[in-house]
C-alpha cells in the first residue's frame, strides 16, 4: 500500500480514560445517556480533539456528530467511519468509543504520513446507539438513513415522558429534524470500528475479525395489567398477578429461542418494571422489554410470533389485560463487497490475521448499510465481556484495528468509483 501510518496507542489510551470520565458513575462503571450532562461534555471534548486535528467539524439536529477531512475531490462521495459514545447504565470504556476515538487516531495517523485524501474522509459520532433514553437503538443512524423519519421522531418519549423534542433543544440541538437525513450516495463507503462483544476472536487466538453482515435485532414492549391488593388480605384463587404472568412470558421467550433449532438466535427479557414494586403488594402492572436477535431473519420472526401467542395465551388463562408493542423489527444487513475487499487488502498490508464473522450485536452501521457499502472490523474483548464495567480490550489490539481501519481508509478514499449496489457472494463466516 502507499502509506504506512504510525498508530499512536499511548495517545488512544488517554483519550479512552479521559473519555471515560464524563459519566454519571464512576469508573469502570460508565453510564453516559444521550443529551445527559456528561454526554453533553463528552462530546464537547470530542469537538476540541476534532479541531485539534485540523478536521471540519458540524452536527445536526439529532446531534449527530461529523468531522470531515477534505480530500482534493471535495464533490465526490465521502469515505466514512466512526461509532458512538453513549453508554447503558454501568457499561464499559470501548463500546463505541473504539471507534470514535480509533477512526480519530486513523485519520491523524494518515496526516502524520502526508497522505492526501481523494475523497473526503469523515469521521461520524452517532446520536444514541443505545436504546437507553427513548427504547430505541440507533436513533441517530437511522435517522440518517430514513428509517426514522421526522414525525416518528416526534413522537418518542423518554421513561420521564419528556419528548426528543423538548431534550434535545434543552442540549442545544435546535436545528430542523427534516434536514437530518442523508441521501443515498453521500457516502462511498463507511466502516465501524468496534469491539467484538463476543469471545469468538479471543478464543481463537485471532486479532481482528472482519465482519460480513450484521445480525437482525428486534425489541418488543408488552404491558400487563391485572390486580392489585393486600399481599395479605386477596386470597391465591383470586389473583390476577401481572408480574406471575410476566414470569411465565419471560420463561417462554427463553424456551423459544433455545428451541429455535439454531445457536444464533437469542432472545432477552431485559427490562422489567413493576408496580407498585412493593413487598407487601400484588403486583397489579408490569412492563416488559424484550430483545430478539437472530442472523436469519425468518427464524428471529417466528420466535416473535410465538412470543405474542405466548403472551395471549398467559394472560387469557390468567386474566390479565395486555398490549403488544413492536419497537423495532430490522432486517439484518450484508457488509458492501468492495469494503470488505478493501478491509481484507488492508489486513494484507498491516500483515494482519483476521477471520470473517458476523456481528450477532447490532451497530450504527446497520443502518448506515441502508446508504452506503458498509462493513466493520471487530477488535477481541477480554471473555467477550461488553456492556458491563469490566469490559475490556488490549491497547495492542485496538492499535492494531485502528492501524488496519487507517490502511482501508486510504485505500477506500483513493477508489476511483463507488461500489455498484449488486450484490457479490461472500462467505458470512469462516
Ligand atoms: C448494541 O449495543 C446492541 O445491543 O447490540
Ligand atoms: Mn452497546
Ligand atoms: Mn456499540
Amino acid at each position: 500500500m502507499l502509506v504506512r501510518p504510525l498508530v499512536d496507542q499511548e495517545r488512544i489510551q488517554r483519550e479512552i480514560e479521559t473519555l471515560a470520565a464524563f459519566s454519571e458513575t464512576p469508573k469502570p462503571a460508565i453510564t453516559r445517556v444521550v443529551y445527559t450532562k456528561p454526554d453533553l461534555e463528552a462530546r464537547a471534548y470530542l469537538k476540541q480533539l476534532f479541531l485539534e486535528a485540523g478536521l471540519q467539524v458540524r452536527e445536526d439536529a439529532l446531534g449527530n456528530l461529523f468531522a470531515r477531512w477534505e480530500g482534493s475531490a471535495p464533490d465526490l462521495p465521502v469515505v466514512a467511519t466512526g461509532s458512538h459514545i453513549d453508554a447503558i447504565p454501568y457499561a464499559g470504556m470501548y463500546d463505541g468509543v473504539v471507534g470514535v476515538l480509533g477512526g480519530l487516531e486513523a485519520i491523524r495517523a494518515l496526516q502524520r504520513t502526508g497522505f492526501k485524501p481523494f475523497r473526503s474522509i469523515e469521521l461520524l459520532v452517532f446520536a444514541a446507539e443505545e436504546p437507553t433514553r427513548f427504547g430505541i437503538g440507533c436513533l441517530g443512524s437511522r435517522a440518517l438513513a430514513g428509517v426514522l423519519t421526522p414525525e416518528s421522531l416526534r413522537l418518542l418519549r423518554d421513561a420521564e415522558g419528556r419528548s426528543l423534542e423538548e431534550v434535545r433543544w434543552e442540549a442545544g440541538y435546535m436545528g430542523s429534524l427534516e434536514e437530518v437525513l442523508l441521501p443515498s450516495g453521500y457516502y462511498a463507503a463507511f466502516v465501524e470500528l468496534h469491539i467484538e462483544q463476543g469471545p469468538v476472536l479471543e478464543q481463537e487466538g485471532i486479532p481482528l475479525g472482519v465482519v460480513t453482515a450484521i445480525a437482525a435485532p428486534a425489541s418488543l414492549q408488552v404491558s400487563l395489567e391485572g390486580a392489585g391488593g393486600h399481599a395479605g388480605g386477596v386470597l391465591m384463587p383470586e389473583r390476577r398477578d401481572a408480574l406471575c404472568a410476566a414470569a411465565e412470558i419471560i420463561l417462554g421467550v427463553e424456551a423459544f429461542a433455545k428451541n429455535s433449532g439454531s445457536i444464533n438466535t437469542v432472545a432477552t427479557t431485559g427490562f422489567c418494571q413493576v408496580y407498585p414494586n412493593a413487598v407487601n403488594s400484588i403486583p397489579s402492572q408490569v412492563k416488559l422489554e424484550i430483545d430478539v436477535r437472530d442472523v436469519e431473519q425468518s427464524r428471529r420472526d417466528q420466535v416473535i410470533r410465538q412470543i405474542i401467542q405466548g403472551v395471549e395465551q398467559v394472560c387469557t388463562r390468567r386474566d390479565i389485560r395486555y398490549s403488544v408493542e413492536i419497537i423495532n423489527m430490522d432486517p439484518p444487513a450484508k457488509s458492501g463487497s468492495e469494503v470488505l475487499k478493501a478491509l481484507v487488502a488492508a489486513c494484507g498490508d498491516a500483515g494482519v490475521r483476521f477471520k470473517l464473522m458476523v456481528s450477532r450485536a447490532y451497530h450504527d452501521a446497520l443502518f448506515m448499510a441502508r446508504i452506503a457499502p458498509t462493513a466493520m472490523l471487530f477488535i477481541p474483548c477480554r471473555g467477550g465481556v461488553s456492556h458491563r464495567p469490566d469490559e475490556y480490550a488490549a491497547p495492542e489490539d485496538i492499535a492494531r484495528g485502528v492501524h488496519v481501519l487507517a490502511l482501508a481508509l486510504a485505500r477506500l478514499s483513493l477508489a476511483q468509483e463507488r461500489e455498484s449496489p449488486k450484490d457479490e457472494p461472500t462467505p458470512l463466516e469462516d
